[in-house]
């Protein structure tokens, strides 16, 4: 008997040693998983050939179970050859989780990634539909590698600090179109972006997130040139795209402006190189980033019983308007939520004082093109350098009056903004070095949020003939950047489940070589190279019994193998980002 159970144990990790575990380093939401007050099975589903074919299924609340904190558990494994794609759920009309799929090898790959979805508690606790979206194609020759996804949810009645205090609703910002069995996501700029709701009189706390992907022409929104820029290079016509490398995402109440988000540029795993990103992948990949606005300081308006109109719009820039603002390409995927705490001393909140400042954006953009004259006297561009900055003040605010007791409530936000780029070679070179930064701070809490991504990107193709990602080519990939955050949630904190600031700093560095034959989907082996290091370290503010109090992992990569992994439970330096090393004697970022 014994024998034979070794046996199998070996059989069985003997299979699964072919499968190369792949994963996006960043905090775990607990110190541990164990001791679940229940857990269950949300969904299990196979994405083949699944465009316009969601999962569609019921999500019922845990069984006689109390909790407060909830976590999601996704796992998904593939194999064959396929693309990245990108993946939402949804609880009805609301996204909870937005994110990306790694690509697959032949031999197969797994990862899982864990989301804590509290403050979700108000949809957690109905029956509601739930939607999973991940549209894949498998063309049965060039894609053949399938999704397997699982996700479970894990239920926790942990205790927090200063107690547990959900908000009383969740209103969509999205299409509304769960009804119909599909995602609610807007499509921007096609789509209106809007919604209409009416609200309770009674409101204490409103805070809006948005979740902002550019993808299709928009996926690469951070290297693209104004619009008066993209036949630079007519030779390689449609290489270049334009609107400009800035995109802004708005919140808007009744019409007017109430917050923005600077987008994080976010590298998928098809991304630039498709060589680059295995086993470790871009930074949240596997959880694309939200935006919260508090929009508190509109309570004054919002409390008259009456509809207000709700909007999420994208912008670019454009030097030929008199703002400065533009619009932006196809597809920008966006939704959001109006988070809604009460105040049940009072029937209807009233504010008064509503005060708006907004500044900018104030934009600076200058461009050199350097022309090669042949011995025809015939001239054409050899080179396009150009740098854009931006930067943008806003501070919204209002005082509440509740009996005796006034409170001042303010939303403030400070950006900037620089993307500097120089193209050679028809711009099959392209070096990239950009800076987002900004901070703010809501009515929630007294914490200041700051935030930094810095981008360092390089790219050299080399392919058969223009834009021609199915033909033979190669293309060297030079990455190194840095998510830097400091700050709260004000969902998690006036939920509860975070009473202290969180501060995350992690930087990843990528040199890859990619060769592909017919397809860009798959290298080859023996000739790719790959080299790459991720670190990050975590401080946290977490409410929770099992919060985690600091956390690190730093890897190193190389040819689809980690070579070193390490995690444990404290900070380590996290290096900065730096200029790109020189390529070929000269310096690649300016
Ligand atoms: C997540 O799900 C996967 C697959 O079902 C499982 O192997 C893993 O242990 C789960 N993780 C947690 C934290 O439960
Ligand atoms: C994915 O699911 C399909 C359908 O159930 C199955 O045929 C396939 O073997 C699974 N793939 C992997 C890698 O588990
Ligand atoms: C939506 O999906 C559910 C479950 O698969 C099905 O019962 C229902 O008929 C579908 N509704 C529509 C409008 O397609
Ligand atoms: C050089 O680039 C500019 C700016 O994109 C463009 O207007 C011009 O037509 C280009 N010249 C040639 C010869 O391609
Ligand atoms: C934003 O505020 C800072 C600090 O007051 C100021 O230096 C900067 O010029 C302002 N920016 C804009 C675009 O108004
Ligand atoms: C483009 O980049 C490649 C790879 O670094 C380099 O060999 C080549 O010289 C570059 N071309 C130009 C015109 O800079
Ligand atoms: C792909 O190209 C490499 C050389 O770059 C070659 O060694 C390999 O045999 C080719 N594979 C196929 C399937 O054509
Ligand atoms: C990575 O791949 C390249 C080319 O396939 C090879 O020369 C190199 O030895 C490999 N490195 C490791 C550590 O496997
Ligand atoms: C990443 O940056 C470090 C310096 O911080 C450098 O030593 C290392 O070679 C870089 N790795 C890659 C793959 O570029
Ligand atoms: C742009 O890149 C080329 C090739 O690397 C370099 O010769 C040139 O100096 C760069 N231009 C600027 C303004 O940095």
């Amino acid at each position: 008997m014994r024998l034979i159970y070794a046996a199998l144990v070996l059989a069985y990790s003997g299979l699964s040693l072919g499968v190369l575990e792949v994963f996006q380093a960043a905090p775990p939401p607990r110190l541990s998983f164990d001791a679940p007050s229940c857990r269950q099975l949300v969904f299990e589903h196979s994405f083949g050939n699944s465009y316009e074919a969601p999962y569609v299924g019921a999500y019922s609340p845990p069984d006689g179970c109390d909790f407060t904190t909830a976590i999601f558990n996704l796992s998904v494994v593939s194999s064959g050859r396929q693309y990245d794609r990108l993946a939402t759920l949804w609880l009805g009309d609301i996204e909870i989780w937005r994110t990306s799929t790694a690509m697959p090898t032949q031999s197969g790959i797994h990862w899982s990634f864990q989301k804590d979805v509290t403050v979700w508690y108000p949809l957690l606790t109905q029956s509601q539909k739930v939607i999973f979206d991940l549209g894949n194609l498998i063309d049965g020759d060039r894609y053949t590698g399938p999704f397997n996804v699982t996700l479970e949810a894990l239920y926790y009645d942990d205790g927090y600090a200063g107690g547990f205090h959900p908000a009383e609703y969740i209103y969509p910002i999205s299409t509304l179109a769960s009804s119909s069995n599909t995602t609610s996501l807007f499509s921007l700029p096609g789509d209106s972006g809007s919604v209409s709701l009416t609200l309770p009189k009674n409101i204490k706390n409103a805070v809006v997130s948005l979740t902002a992907s550019g993808n299709g022409a928009e996926e690469f929104w951070f290297t693209n040139v104004p619009t008066e820029y993209v036949n630079t290079f007519p030779s390689n016509e449609g290489w270049l795209y334009g609107y400009s490398p800035f995109r802004e995402v708005q919140v808007l109440v009744d019409g007017q402006l109430a917050g923005v988000s600077w987008p994080f540029p976010i590298l998928f795993t098809g991304g630039v190189d498709p060589g680059a990103w295995r086993p470790i992948v871009g930074i949240d990949a596997f959880e694309l980033p939200s935006f919260e606005v508090d929009v508190t300081p509109w309570i004054g308006f919002l409390t008259d019983g009456q509809a207000h109109t709700f909007q999420l719009r994208v912008v670019g820039f454009d030097g030929s308007a008199e703002n400065g603002i533009g619009p932006v390409g196809e597809n920008w995927w966006v939704s959001g939520s109006l988070f809604v705490w009460l105040d049940d001393t009072v029937e209807q909140t009233v504010a008064q004082s509503f005060r708006s400042e907004i500044a900018g954006p104030a934009f600076d953009f200058h461009s050199s093109i350097g022309v090669a004259i042949a011995g025809d006297g015939t001239a054409t561009n050899s080179s396009l350098y150009f740098v854009l900055a931006a930067a943008r003040n806003l501070t919204v605010s209002s005082t509440i009056k509740t009996g005796a007791e006034t409170r001042e409530v303010t939303w403030t936000q400070s950006l900037s903004f620089s993307n500097i780029q120089n193209m050679t070679d028809l711009a099959f070179n392209q070096s990239l070095a950009m800076v987002t930064s900004g901070s703010h701070s809501s009515s929630a809490s007294d914490i200041i949020s700051h935030y930094m991504y810095p981008l360092n990107l390089f790219s050299a193709y080399d392919v058969a003939s223009s834009g021609a990602t199915t033909n033979p080519g190669s293309v060297l990939c030079l990455v190194d950047r840095s998510k830097l955050t400091d700050g709260i949630s004000a969902l998690s904190f006036l939920t509860g489940s975070s009473i202290g600031p969180e501060s995350l700093k992690t930087r990843q560095n990528v040199t890859s070589s990619y060769h592909w034959n017919s397809t860009i989907v798959e290298g080859t082996a023996g000739v790719d190279t790959m080299d790459g290091e991720v670190w990050l370290s975590y401080s946290g503010g977490s409410a929770g019994e099992v919060g985690v109090a600091e956390y690190h992992r730093y890897a190193m990569e190389k040819n689809d193998s980690v070579l070193i992994d390490e995690q444990g439970w404290g900070q380590i330096p996290v290096p900065s980002t730096m200029p790109l090393p020189y390529v070929d004697g000269e310096p690649i970022v300016p």
